[in-house]
């Protein structure tokens, strides 16, 4: 039977460049065999660093030195050891949006942190909200570890902050005294419009944390993701990390795969990235356009769907799985768990045909979990 799988991020194997990783693979067997038998150390290949280096410069137009960058297992690492790091006791406090990456709120509750949202709009976290909550804390004397965050095509509701804003985010977070740490996941997998620079490269003070990955642009199967800090965060954030070092083999056939260049394998992923978002949203208007309201993605893997309140979200879980349309729900993402009327669908890895059955699938299990034949209340996505 057809199964229909929009809950988990993941990259599109139709493009994935199997020839090229099958001869880059052997290139660097062939010239890096003898550090094979090395523990790879703090940092990480050099090769990969400089790369990742060039690839934040080139997009952000600012310097980026390959020794304040450390290669990770995944950005997940990074995300984790930041918390670590920066942790000093349980209950202390990371200021996160109110909807965040769900591996995010997973590993900061499990290392003791407390996460307080702070709502957002169509363009990510609110700072009229931020402010009065950093200055509510301040008043009670309770000061947040760091501000996490994601600026672009935010997991999981999609939504890119202006430049403006983020120039007001980082003037905040530098009176309150609070280091950011940007999470900028999904960057290059950018579909159209002007890029909005990155914080780190916004950022005059040079105490920010900025981690990347190379799950979204390339694979996840790979385990590659950086952290980016100058010092001397770098070392207090590096000193925490116990692993012996990244995967150096992984990171030495990324590298002679990327020597041909980043935006080139970019260029040849994201044409379809796009079909597929364009597959989704014509699938939604075709079918939902009277009860649901979504996200428009202009980079990343995801759209953010949110539904008519009387939508019973037990039951579209249940009525989805018997049809095998498989989605996140909000709940996933929202910092207490909270049961609030989204969906996430993930719509990099699923076939166009999947995508566009799919969406008819999902509307038929939404209309089934209603309580009534309402049109919708709203018109805007938040
Ligand atoms: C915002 C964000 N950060 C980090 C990660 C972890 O990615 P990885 O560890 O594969 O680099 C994800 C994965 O979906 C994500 O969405």
């Amino acid at each position: 039977m057809t199964v229909f799988d929009f809950a988990v991020g993941q990259t599109n194997p139709e493009t994935f460049p199997v020839a090229e990783f099958q001869a880059a693979a052997q290139r660097a067997i062939a010239k890096e065999h003898e550090a094979f038998n090395r523990y790879p150390g703090l940092r990480g290949h050099e090769g990969l660093r400089r790369l990742m280096a060039e690839r934040e410069s080139l997009r952000e137009g600012v310097e980026v030195d390959p020794e304040c960058i450390a290669l990770m297992n995944g950005s997940m690492q990074a995300v984790t050891l930041v918390g670590q790091a920066l942790r000093e006791r349980d209950g202390d406090i990371v200021i996160t949006e109110e909807f965040t990456y769900s591996g995010t709120i997973e590993a900061y509750k499990g290392i003791g942190l407390k996460l307080v949202g702070i709502g957002m709009d169509e363009h990510g976290m609110r700072i009229d909200l931020l402010e009065e909550k950093l200055s509510e804390l301040a008043a009670s004397g309770r000061k947040p570890r760091f501000i996490y965050t994601l600026t672009m095509y935010q997991n999981p509701t999609g939504t890119c902050m202006p430049e403006a804003r983020k120039t007001q985010l980082i003037e905040l977070a530098r009176h309150y005294e609070i280091p950011v740490v940007e999470d900028n996941c999904y960057g290059d997998v950018h579909f159209q419009g002007d890029l909005v620079p990155a914080m780190f490269a916004m950022d005059p003070y040079g105490d920010h944390i900025y981690i990347g990955s190379l799950s979204k642009i390339f694979a996840p199967g790979v385990r590659l993701g950086y952290l980016y800090a100058k010092e001397p965060r770098f070392s207090e954030i590096t000193a925490k990390r116990f692993d012996a070092g990244s995967n150096y083999f992984a990171a030495a056939v990324l590298a002679e795969f990327y020597k041909e260049g980043i935006e080139e394998h970019a260029e040849r992923t994201t044409p379809a990235l796009i079909r597929k978002r364009d597959l989704v949203v014509q699938g939604l208007e075709d079918n939902l356009a009277d009860i649901c309201a979504w996200s428009r993605p202009v980079g990343g893997l995801f759209l953010w769907v949110r539904l008519p309140d009387d939508v019973d979200m037990q039951k579209l879980l249940s009525i989805s799985a018997d049809a095998n349309f498989f989605f996140a729900p909000g709940s996933n993402f929202h910092i207490e768990a909270r049961e609030v009327p989204y969906l996430r669908l993930a719509f990099g890895h699923v076939p166009d045909d999947l995508i566009v059955q799919g969406m008819s699938v999902l509307a038929n299990c939404i209309v089934k979990a209603r309580t009534s034949n309402e049109a919708r209340s709203f018109d805007s996505l938040f």
